[in-house]
């Protein structure tokens, strides 16, 4: 069994990206299991080449090292939302949260969390960032967010919020059993946690109504013409 996730952790005041520090991380050598947090970043990266803002001190900024990354992991893409959700629900018990394909995840139907995997599988390393929103207030979300956000405490739910540690160290105990979790129990999980599952949904090339996922990954689309089509994240970019 590989390093737990966590060890080693550097905490960083300001930096432009975890992501960024962590890859340079991992390029020199360091072991599997390294996190990398901060408490604002300068520069934070989404998927397909957005930013990710947030107010400091007030979201967890997080990036773990995967090392080795093999055959095991085809299903990372939607084994870390599953361990983002499990940490949410545990640090705020009470909360249902779901999935959205490819890895964002939603609470109360608003995107509370993000995922960015960077990989080198030819190298046998991927880094692991998660933002994942803490106590933003509605009002400090940018205005032109293409989903509408949330965070995991507010004043109006009330309640002690963790601090980013702790909301780090959550995280990582449940990466430890989603990241080395078997494809059926992920699946599974993912499948009860769906919340794609009979939405509409559109790409730049069709749109349907999401059935669900199949045993690879890949978002399951039944179309208006009635035909099933499996897309890959990497392929496609869903509209709402
Ligand atoms: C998304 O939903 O577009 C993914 C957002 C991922 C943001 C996190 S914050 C920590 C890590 N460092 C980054 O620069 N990005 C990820």
């Amino acid at each position: 069994m590989p390093n737990p996730f966590g060890t080693p952790h550097r905490h960083f005041m300001v930096t432009d990206s975890t992501n960024t520090r962590a890859r340079e991380l991992v390029e020199a050598g360091a072991p599997g299991g390294t996190v990398v947090t901060a408490r604002e970043q300068t520069a934070g990266r989404g998927r397909v080449g957005r930013v990710w803002t947030a107010p400091e001190g007030k979201a967890l900024l997080y990036s773990a090292i995967l090392r080795p990354l093999d055959q095991r992991h085809l299903l990372l893409p939607l084994s870390v939302p599953l361990a983002i959700c499990a940490a949410a629900e545990a640090l705020r018990p009470g909360i249902k949260c779901q999935v959205k394909w490819p890895n964002d995840i939603w609470l109360e139907g608003r995107k509370l969390s993000g995922v960015l995997i960077e990989a080198k599988p030819q190298n046998g390393w991927a880094v692991i960032g998660v933002g994942l929103n803490l106590t933003i207030a509605p009002d400090e979300f940018p205005s032109d967010l293409r989903q509408p956000a949330i965070s995991l405490f507010s004043s109006r739910v009330g309640g002690l919020p963790p601090t980013t540690s702790t909301a780090a160290e959550m995280l990582s105990r449940h990466l430890d059993h989603w990241v080395w979790a078997d494809d059926d129990e992920v699946l599974d999980e993912w499948r009860r946690r769906d919340g794609l599952r009979g939405r509409e949904v559109a790409w730049e090339d069709g749109s349907g109504v999401a059935d669900g996922i199949d045993d690879r990954g890949n978002l399951v689309v039944v179309t208006v013409g009635g035909d099933r089509v499996s897309l890959g994240a990497g392929e496609v970019q869903l509209r709402l």
